[in-house]
């Protein structure tokens, strides 16, 4: 358990021993699916982590020249890289750190794939595939929704791929489970399947939520062992993001003001929604705080939870407490290590979470504080 009282606030503090334990279980599911399990940095890319990463799993992906380079730095490994545009003025340096190269469409492809083999290089090349089957109740998070720009649909490839390609890139799942992924395979089968002879590897994309509670485990091993069984030839990929990170630390916060406003009590908090659990206003959902109810109990102290941006719908709420909150009450918001450090911004030049480890040993290790020369050098 988290000692808060030695971590300061706020801060994203991510739990060695449950990060192990989603490790543990990803590189399980390898060894027994005989799969390639490759970690997503859009999800999460603390690279000071990185070492425990490491020591379960060896690769990861890229979507950008940043990405990819921190693939190269910090996991010491050459990115599987997929993005939805490559520019010209990007390639060269994908080109630097990229093992496996996937094309969003049939232009980018040709347009650079004369540079793969100038390069000399052996980088893997592939195609994504959209199988325009949709399993994602939220529409901003479903490749397959109508119109996708993400990926070619099988209208658009003939019987042969063009050469140079040895892969296949699909990606169509989000938070989903096995039964999903099973549905999917058997549309991506059918539609993409005669092509399947003539590629050595198949990248099946994330949102495999594997290390969720409910995840049916053994189903997923028994679905790619015969997905293995029907494909031989075939190296099976996985990139999940978020099952790598999923419930290994929260965003701890403290009350920095009670506001009464319409008969509401709102908690103002040293975080703000927007800026730093941006997925509870985009997704949204509700996160969940320790110690509180989750929905309001009446006669219980209940507070609406306020973020310290200046944008008006930076709030969520309401939870109800035991006791009433007061200023300096310590706010933590659990699960909330997947796609939060990724994706904050400093809006309004709020301050920025740190960002720390809770060591197995019961230590906690800063890894970073942010201060005004961050804000300022992302101004000019
Ligand atoms: C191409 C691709 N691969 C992998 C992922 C990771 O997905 P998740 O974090 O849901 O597992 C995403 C997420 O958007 C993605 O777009």
């Amino acid at each position: 358990m988290i000692d808060f009282s030695k971590v300061p606030s706020p801060c994203y503090v991510i739990e060695e021993e449950l990060l192990r334990k989603n490790l543990s279980l990803i590189r399980s599911i390898e060894e027994r699916a005989d799969v390639t399990i490759i970690l997503a940095f859009k999800a999460f890319a603390a690279w000071r982590s990185f070492p425990i990463i490491r020591e379960y799993i060896q690769h990861s992906t890229a979507s950008s020249v940043a990405e990819a380079r921190l693939a190269y730095e910090e996991m010491g490994n050459l990115a599987h890289t997929y993005a939805p545009a490559f520019t010209d003025q990007d390639f060269p340096l994908f080109l630097e750190y990229s093992s496996h190269i996937t094309f969003n469409s049939l232009s980018q492809f040709n347009r650079f794939y004369p540079r793969v083999l100038a390069s000399g290089k052996d980088i893997k090349c592939g195609l994504r595939v959209n199988p325009l089957f949709s399993v994602v109740d939220t529409g901003i998070y479903d490749p397959s929704s109508p119109g996708s720009r993400l990926g070619i649909t099988a209208d658009k490839l003939g019987e042969k791929l063009p050469d140079g390609i040895t892969g296949l890139h699909m990606h169509n799942l989000c938070e989903n489970n096995s039964y999903d992924l099973e549905k999917t395979l058997e549309v991506l089968e059918d539609k993409f399947g005669r092509l399947f002879y003539q590629i050595s590897w198949l990248n099946l994309g994330g949102g495999h939520l594997v290390t969720h509670d409910d995840y049916d485990v053994d189903h997923l091993v028994s679905l790619l062992n015969r997905l293995k069984e029907r494909w031989p030839h075939l190296e099976i990929i996985l990139e999940p993001g978020s099952a790598f990170v999923w419930e290994t630390g929260v965003l701890l916060a403290t009350v920095e003001d009670i506001v009464e406003s319409g008969g509401i009590s709102t908690a103002m908090l040293n975080v703000s929604f927007a800026c730093h659990m941006p997925d509870c206003l985009e997704m949204p959902y509700k996160p969940r705080i320790r110690g509180a109810f989750q929905e309001p109990v009446a006669g219980k102290p209940t507070y609406r939870m306020g973020g310290n941006s200046c944008l008006s719908g930076d709030f969520m709420g309401d939870w109800s407490f035991e006791q009433p909150l007061q200023v300096g009450s310590r706010i933590v918001f659990e699960d909330m290590i997947h796609y939060t450090m990724v994706k904050t911004t400093m809006f309004n030049g709020v301050s920025h979470p740190s960002i720390g480890l809770w060591g197995k040993d019961g230590m906690f290790q800063l890894y970073r504080q942010f201060g005004y020369e961050d804000y300022k050098n992302r101004m000019g």
